[in-house]
């Protein structure tokens, strides 16, 4: 029987831990999302952002923006949101408009502010495995606690130990930063795109594939068997428009194939959001100079 990776249940468990969290506190954390110009699916990813937030006490300020606005303009903004005590989190929506570099204004928000964990510094820490705390990126910090679920600890030794892993797709938000982190927690990481050449041969010997593509079917029956493995477990972490259905990069055809898979919808999505609210109250700790939360 295939094990369906429940994002919404897990999603729910940490949104509970981090409500009591937040109810110990002296003051509310506070988040602001900056969102520029009118992409409807960032409108819609935001109000949920927003709204989960609120569930669990966090105080929310939704800044929209003109889609002409200068680069310079927004990064006056931020720093505005940097310099007062009173905002905790501050994450600007992706993508931005062509006419605004994206490094320069992710390199404006303070690294302690960055729940997104997308600043150069919080990558850097990632990848030395800093002991200073900081922020790291939700998706792949959701991702590796949703594998978590399926390859337990043994003691302090992560499930993910000699695991060979492969994640297609090699972007800033998700794959990079995962591949960092799954090679922190031992695995060996073969890093691939929607490009590569022969997927088949480097998907080889995997025990679990990570897809971030937003290619329709680009994980199938083919590409499980080509691991040459009985047991592979797929991280669906697509996401694509069909008709008016959400899907992720798995076939159907290969849900009753694997060990394990997260569904599209409600999968590596809400869990996502769940480690969001975990960064606000993170950020917020590290901001008062308290100790950092453990989830369970
Ligand atoms: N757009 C789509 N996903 C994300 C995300 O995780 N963070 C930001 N800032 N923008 C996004």
């Amino acid at each position: 029987m295939t094990i369906l990776i429940d994002g919404k249940k897990i999603a729910r468990d940490i949104r509970r831990q981090v409500k009591q969290k937040i109810q110990q506190l002296e003051t509310k954390p506070r988040f602001v999302v900056v969102q520029v110009g009118e992409n409807p699916a960032s409108t819609i990813y935001v109000q949920n952002k927003l709204k989960a937030c609120r569930r669990v006490g966090i105080e929310t300020v939704n800044v929209n923006l003109d889609s002409d606005i200068t680069e310079d303009d927004l990064r006056g903004l931020i720093e505005g949101f940097n310099n007062s005590k009173s905002y905790h989190g501050i994450l600007v929506q992706l993508p931005l408009p062509e006419h605004i570099r994206l490094e320069p204004v992710i390199e404006e928000i303070h690294p302690n502010k960055d729940v997104d964990g997308l600043h150069p510094l919080n990558v850097g820490r990632l990848t030395v495995r800093s002991q200073i705390p900081y922020l790291h990126p939700c998706t792949p910090f959701g991702i590796v606690h949703m594998l978590d679920t399926v390859y337990p600890k043994k003691g302090s030794v992560s499930g993910l130990q000699r695991k060979k892993i492969a994640v297609i797709g090699q972007s800033l938000i998700v794959g990079r930063p995962l591949a960092i982190m799954l090679q922190n927690e031992g695995a060996t990481v073969a890093m691939c795109d929607k490009f590569t050449r022969n997927l088949e041969q480097e998907v080889r010997g995997a025990d679990i594939i990570i897809s971030a593509t937003g290619v329709v079917g680009l994980v199938n029956e083919e590409l499980v068997a080509a691991t040459g493995k009985e047991e592979v477990t797929v991280i669906d972490a697509g996401i694509a428009r069909l008709g008016d259905k959400i899907v992720g990069d798995a076939d159907l055809e290969i849900y009753d194939k694997v060990h394990a898979i997260t569904p599209v919808p409600g999968g590596v999505g809400p869990v996502t959001v769940a480690f969001l609210i975990r960064n606000i109250l993170k950020a917020y700790c590290i901001q008062h100079n308290l100790p950092i939360p453990t989830f369970h």
